[in-house]
């Protein structure tokens, strides 16, 4: 049998509800990058690691830094602390973060480079992650969802091909329009990579995933559907054979009119919305059946007080009647006050009349 008593409390948490078309009695919430260096604790930590790699490979400080943000503000959800750029690491890619430049990679742009990648030592190489996970389970309060996530194939291979971060990502479109076969083999491998990680990330203790396409929107249409709808598409089919019950939140950032048909065509259990779309036209937009979530500004929430709480407000205005988790249209930027990030938390946990 079942241990029921887990069963009735996995059951009763917020976000799960609301991810499974259910009734709540308020919108649930969390941040994307809730954890962070916003946070004087969360630097603190950082500083006992030479680099952010080890803090995403230690699961000690991994658990710390999670729990941060849900020791101060009680939030609906705990998510992984991690980075996507784990995945390119376990496969082989050197990646290495710098103070102050954001991530370098080893650039793979050739047949021979991609040949050098392979699945073989992915879990090994990740088994720190997923240490953290079952250890995150078992300590986050009872009400608390454990989120698991990894970035989409297409995001992963920007930054992969670039050698890090950029404007525009020419170099990884550019290769993409002038190699499709070779793009495609990078493709496949990073989904099958994230296919696996996210599998053992729910055997680790993880109720929820994310995928996150943050660069989604620098793709035009006919490469969109190539490289981020067919690939989300299969992650999230595979996902759901293996795991039925455990929702997928895919965040397509900046696909602007693409929205309904990415979300109709990958069929996650929720569309994470950035901070461009009009909540009341992705309500208009989408199927009803489809769970929401986002989008405040995370300007908003750096600029603080009272409009911060009028654009909340504004957003629960539009969402009435609909499934919809509250969270940012994109990370918690760095220069926010925490003590606003406590007025916003306080406003989304009284349960509006
Ligand atoms: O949301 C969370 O609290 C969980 C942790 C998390 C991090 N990165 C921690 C992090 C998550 C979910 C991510 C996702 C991530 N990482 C994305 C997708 C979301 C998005 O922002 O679009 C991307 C594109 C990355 C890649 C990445 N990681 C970049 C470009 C950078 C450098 C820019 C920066 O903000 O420093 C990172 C570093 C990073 N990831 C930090 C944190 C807390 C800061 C590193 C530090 O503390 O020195």
């Amino acid at each position: 049998m079942e241990n029921s008593r887990s069963a009735v409390a996995t059951d009763d948490k917020l976000l799960l509800r609301a991810l499974q078309g259910r009734s709540v009695e308020r919108a649930p919430f969390w941040l994307m990058r809730q954890a962070g260096r916003y946070l004087p604790e969360y630097r603190a930590i950082r500083k006992e690691v030479p680099d952010f790699l080890s803090l995403c490979y230690n699961p000690d400080l991994a658990v710390e830094v999670t729990l941060q943000p849900i020791r101060r503000y009680g939030m609906d959800a705990a998510i992984l602390f991690s980075d996507i750029l784990v995945v390119p690491d376990a496969i082989g890619v050197k990646v290495a973060f710098q103070q102050g430049e954001g991530p370098v990679l080893e650039p793979i742009r050739t047949a021979q480079a991609l040949d050098q990648l392979s699945l073989e030592r992915l879990h090994d190489h990740l088994s720190p992650v997923y240490a953290t996970l079952t250890r995150l389970r078992a300590e986050l309060p009872a009400q608390t969802a454990l989120i698991g996530f990894a970035g989409a194939p297409w995001t992963l291979a920007a930054y992969v091909v670039e050698g890090g971060g950029s404007k525009d990502f020419a170099a990884a479109r550019t290769l993409a329009r002038r190699e499709p076969e070779l793009f495609a083999r990078l493709i496949d491998l990073l989904a099958d990579a994230v296919v696996a990680f996210l599998d053992r990330q729910v055997q680790a203790g993880a109720e929820v995933l994310q995928l996150f396409d943050s660069w989604a929107g620098a793709l035009p249409e006919d490469q969109l559907e190539l490289w981020c709808v067919r690939p989300v598409r299969r992650i999230i089919a595979e996902l759901r054979a293996r795991h039925p019950a455990v929702p997928v939140i895919h965040f397509p950032r900046g696909v602007g009119l693409s929205l309904g048909h990415v979300a109709r065509q990958v069929e996650a259990r929720a569309i994470g919305l950035d901070t461009a779309v009009p909540m009341g036209e992705a309500v208009r937009l989408l199927p009803p059946s489809l769970c929401l979530q986002g989008n405040l500004d995370p300007v908003d929430l750096v600029a603080g007080g009272a409009p911060m709480l009028e654009r909340l407000e504004r957003l629960r205005a539009a969402t009435r009647g609909r499934p919809w988790i509250f969270n940012l249209g994109h990370g918690v930027l760095q220069q926010t006050d925490p003590g606003e990030v406590q007025r916003l938390c306080d406003e989304l946990r009284r349960v509006p009349a």
